[in-house]
């Protein structure tokens, strides 16, 4: 074919072909084959996954489906699930949207809400998807400069005009850990006009004390234009499972579910789903070993000399000074975490914490790596 002609079969819309792609942390599996290590010796603090791996109730439940799948569907509104979170949180099963990952329903709102010609409102330093759904619809990401690493709320409000559909919040915030109390984000919610949408992101709530967890049903009976969203990732230990969900008034909810595939979440994702919720002792579980393990790493970082952010999350970002050499070092030694250069952070990495053992691995991986990076560089 003449190449003249070939021109004309550019595939996909330009906006898209520009798009970034998501990266994300590297599996154990590629690291042990380019470092030629067994893929049980690679050590993975990558993810924010959860340390203590699947709950055995959800494990369980899922063994059972197996002795009994029947090759149909799954149910298509995750009925069940729905039923027993709007138990937990006091509100209407008709606000729930369960998700294929909590992601799903980032894409899901980006795709209901703004097309081109909006824009969508986020802060630096925010989860990276928030952008990238934005831009694959076409609309136009508003990034506000953030303020202590976390988000600038009197910026971001200012920043709405007539084509912001959506604000993306992440609280706490990853990468950088940050956390917005309550009183702020309600005030904040007081202030933005109704027909703009907010979408809190709450990945890490179960890692907050008690104290700071959001009254989930008050904040959506006082904000319609509010859609709460959690995942059963991090602290439920589920991130391969893929299920997340989202809380909000009928209206935004309907919405949602237009634009939702009707069997986004597999019977294997929901079951385990339905039983890691009653799993209280794990979630209690994970988030003493998060607060342990923080702290841990706070203690080493600080006998390294390296300055980090106190976090909120299961995760911190620590000031390596060359993150993306630091990564390498550390892949030398079996050991992944997350560059985060993309984010503009490059002196950073993100730590997820670990088990005991394993915070014990990072650190001392990290001193040997500060030592071969600094010897490289005389
Ligand atoms: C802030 C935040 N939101 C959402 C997600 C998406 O999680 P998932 O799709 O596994 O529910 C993540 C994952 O790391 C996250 O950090």
């Amino acid at each position: 074919m003449p190449a003249a002609i070939a021109d004309v079969f550019t595939y996909g819309k330009s906006y898209i072909q520009a798009l970034p792609r998501y990266i994300p942390g590297k599996p154990a599996s590629s690291v042990a084959q380019q470092y030629g290590f067994a893929e049980s010796e690679v050590l993975k603090l990558a993810s924010n996954e959860n340390p203590l791996g699947i709950p055995g109730s959800a494990q369980q439940a899922m063994l059972n489906l197996a002795a009994q799948a029947s090759g149909c569907y799954p149910e298509p509104e995750a009925a069940p699930l729905k039923a027993r979170l709007a138990e937990r949180f006091g509100v209407p099963q008709s606000w729930i949207t369960v998700g294929n990952g909590s992601s799903e329903i980032l894409e899901l709102a980006a795709r209901a809400f703004a097309g081109q010609g909006d824009s969508i409102v986020m802060s630096e330093y925010a989860f990276a998807l928030y952008s990238l759904y934005t831009s694959a619809v076409g609309a136009t990401p508003v990034v506000i400069p953030a303020r202590d690493f976390g988000h600038d709320l009197e910026a971001m409000l200012a920043a709405i005009d007539k084509t912001t559909k959506l604000i993306y919040i992440a609280n706490p915030n990853n990468p950088t850990g940050t956390f917005i109390e309550p009183d702020e984000i309600e005030y904040f919610l007081s202030r933005v006009p109704k027909e703009v949408v907010v979408l809190l992101d709450e990945a890490y709530a179960e890692y907050l004390p008690d104290a700071l967890q959001t009254d989930s049903a008050a904040l959506l009976e006082r904000h319609r234009n509010l859609i709460l969203l959690r995942t059963f990732s991090k602290a439920y230990g589920l991130a391969g499972l893929r299920v997340g969900y989202s809380m909000a008034q009928p209206e935004l909810t309907q919405i949602l579910n237009q634009v939702r595939s009707a069997f986004n979440t597999n019977s294997f994702a929901q079951v385990a789903a339905l039983a890691a919720l009653s799993d209280e002792e794990f979630v209690r579980c994970t988030r003493d070993l998060n607060d342990r393990g923080r702290e841990q790493l706070y203690h080493g970082f600080d006998l390294l000399a390296l300055p980090y952010l106190r976090s909120a999350g299961n995760f911190v970002l620590v000031h390596v000074g060359d993150g993306e050499r630091i990564s390498e070092e550390l892949l030398k030694r079996a050991v992944i975490v997350r560059p985060v250069s993309s984010y503009g952070l490059k002196a950073w990495v993100r730590i997820s914490v670990g088990l005991p053992e394993q915070n014990e691995r990072l650190l001392e991986a990290l001193s040997s790596s500060l030592h071969s990076a600094a010897a490289y560089r005389q």
